[in-house]
């Protein structure tokens, strides 16, 4: 029997290519693992009205880990008319699959790296090496949101709290709400994994990206929950950021940050925003991460216009091969990964468009994968 059992869920669109161009590179790397393959997105969505049906579910509580492509998501409307005709009306509705298997698993952490490699021609600064920590099932994400507010709701959130006197007279009907609901223990957890991983990578600081003068309730949560964590890593400072200013440090001086903590949506926006300080979505990759189940992924899209092209860059989905590697507790093969990673970008010779390149999905991952088999 395989040392690892790995589910690989390809999605849809592009993701389709990069899991093959993966594949290429897992053949190279000979990992003790056998690989299931499982369904997940749009086409399952159209034709079964879930597009994470349960049987994949099953599939991955039967794995150590997850490897996931990408997947389509479309409006509400849009997707209901793309339903079979047995499936029309029935109330089904569509959510993003992805976010649903955060939830399920409690895959609390998304650990999102964007480090710039040396020769990179998209690098904004060639010294960038964030590292964030998003918290990953909590906050604006939960999905627990309303329209129209129930009756009920409106009227104890009158009787609860005095901000709500100016929204007395609107109707519930009329009334959209959205919670950011975050709990101690949820802020625990994700505060404490960015700073045991400052630890052992021997970072300087963490910062916490939050808005804790407006949002007094659960910023404040956030940012006294890191501030009481940090005095059991008295070796690293807790630096202090507020969301709005946090975008134009890292636009500014992106070179002095290191490990950065934020919430669901918070920590959504700066991950986007340092991926594209370091070459943008052909390069930046996340590992989903709870106590005992782990889900990998680039965090590019299934790019529907460019299916079928092989013309997206894998180097998004092998950082998440990366992090699967290192999560696993293979680092030696993880870093070697690595290493074959930064002498494709290096040479700047096969390379996909975004990089300026003609080279397709899967000669960069050759590429990569003759890089690794050299050492
Ligand atoms: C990401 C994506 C997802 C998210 C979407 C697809 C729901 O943007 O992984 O960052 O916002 O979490
Ligand atoms: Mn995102």
């Amino acid at each position: 029997m395989a040392k690892y059992k790995i589910a690989v869920l390809p999605g849809d669109g592009v993701g389709i290519e990069v899991i093959e161009a993966a594949k290429i590179v897992l053949d190279e790397i000979a990992l003790d693992a056998e690989y299931l393959h499982g369904d997940i997105g749009w086409e399952f969505w159209c034709t079964e009205g879930d597009p994470l049906p349960k049987r994949t579910i099953d599939l991955l509580k039967n794995t150590d880990c997850c490897l996931f492509g990408a997947i389509t998501s479309k409006p509400k409307e849009e997707s209901e008319k793309e339903l079979v005709p047995e499936l029309q009306g029935k109330g089904l509705a569509y959510y993003s699959p992805i976010v649903g298997l955060r939830q399920m698993f409690n895959l609390y952490a998304n650990l999102r790296p964007a480090r710039a490699y040396p020769g990179n021609p998209l690098n904004y600064r060639d010294d960038i090496d964030l590292v964030i920590f998003r918290e990953n099932t909590e906050g604006l994400y939960s999905g627990v949101e309303f329209f129209p507010l129930p009756e009920e709701i409106k009227s104890a959130l009158v009787k609860h709290h005095t901000k709500m006197a100016k929204f007395k007279d609107v109707p519930a009907r009329d009334i959209a709400l959205s919670s950011r609901l975050f709990t101690v223990e949820g802020c625990e957890r994700i505060v404490k994994r960015a700073f045991e991983y400052a630890r052992r990578k021997k970072r300087p600081t963490v910062t916490v990206v939050e808005k804790p003068n407006v949002l007094r309730e659960t910023s404040g949560l956030m940012v006294r929950t890191a501030r009481r964590i940090q005095k059991d890593y008295p070796e690293i400072e807790l630096w202090e950021a507020n969301i709005d200013a946090m975008c134009m440090w890292l636009v500014k001086n992106p070179q002095n940050y290191s490990v950065l903590v934020s919430s669901n949506m918070f920590g959504d926006i700066i991950s986007d925003l340092s991926g594209q300080l370091v070459g943008g979505l052909g390069f930046a990759a996340g590992a989903n991460i709870g106590d005992d189940y782990a889900v990998f992924e680039p965090v590019h899209g299934s790019a529907p216009k460019y299916f079928g092209q092989y013309k997206v860059n894998p180097t998004a989905t092998l950082q998440a091969v990366r992090l699967m590697l290192e999560w696993l507790g293979e680092e030696e093969k993880a870093d070697r990964l690595d290493r074959a990673i930064a002498l494709n970008i290096k040479e700047n010779k096969i390379k996909t468009y975004d990089v300026g390149g003609a080279s397709t999905t899967l000669e960069v991952a050759k590429n990569i994968a003759k890089f690794y088999k050299q050492g």
